[in-house]
């Protein structure tokens, strides 16, 4: 049977959360600022993110991609599966997602949308796992490092797409 061990709760999540919108709203306070979710993981982070975010104009956006590998490993292999709608030039855009690893998956987004001329280019991600970057990325914006190297669910993550629901983030050992 899998083992669920709590890494973080709801209220450290909220408070982290908050914590992220509050630097965010302070530095797009005057800009128009669109927000780019990356489906599934970030769709319940981005859903508390926004509602926390105090700016003069707010859009949101979503893209959906996809990463040929198993269900705990990146494969490299990024292909897109839905693009924004939104027009973006000349905009301040966040990538939101829900966590950073290799930073594969960041990377090829990063270059996807700069083709798009925004007017500025940041990422935001709920979870951070620096110490396993295979390229150089970096978030602007993070809510939690993660220094283990277990793997996390709950909270929009997945482990071969269930887990998404649980209202915290979990390490998943598989028995
Ligand atoms: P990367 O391209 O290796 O940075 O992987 C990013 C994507 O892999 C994330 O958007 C997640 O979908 C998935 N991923 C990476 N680590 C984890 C994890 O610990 N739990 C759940 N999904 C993960
Ligand atoms: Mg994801």
């Amino acid at each position: 049977m899998p083992e669920l061990i709590p890494v973080l709760d709801k209220e450290a999540i909220a408070c982290k959360v908050a914590d992220v919108a509050r630097q965010i709203s302070n530095d797009y306070q005057n800009s128009h600022l669109v927000l780019i979710g990356v489906l599934k993981g970030a769709f319940i982070f981005m859903a508390d993110l926004i509602r926390e975010i105090e700016v003069e104009c707010l859009n949101i956006d979503f893209v959906r991609v996809a990463s040929y590998g198993d269900h705990s490993q990146s494969s490299g292999c990024i292909r897109l599966i839905k693009d924004i709608e939104t027009d973006i030039s000349g905009k301040d855009v966040l990538i939101v997602e829900d966590i950073l690893d290799s930073g594969l998956t960041m990377a090829y987004l990063r270059d996807h949308l700069a083709g798009f001329s925004p007017r500025s280019l940041k990422i935001c991600v709920m979870l951070d796992k620096p110490h396993k970057r295979r390229v150089a990325v970096q978030a602007e914006y993070v809510c939690h490092t993660v220094t283990e190297n277990g793997f996390l669910v709950g909270y929009g993550l997945d482990y071969a797409e269930s887990y998404r629901n649980l209202p915290a983030v979990y390490e998943l050992k598989l028995g």
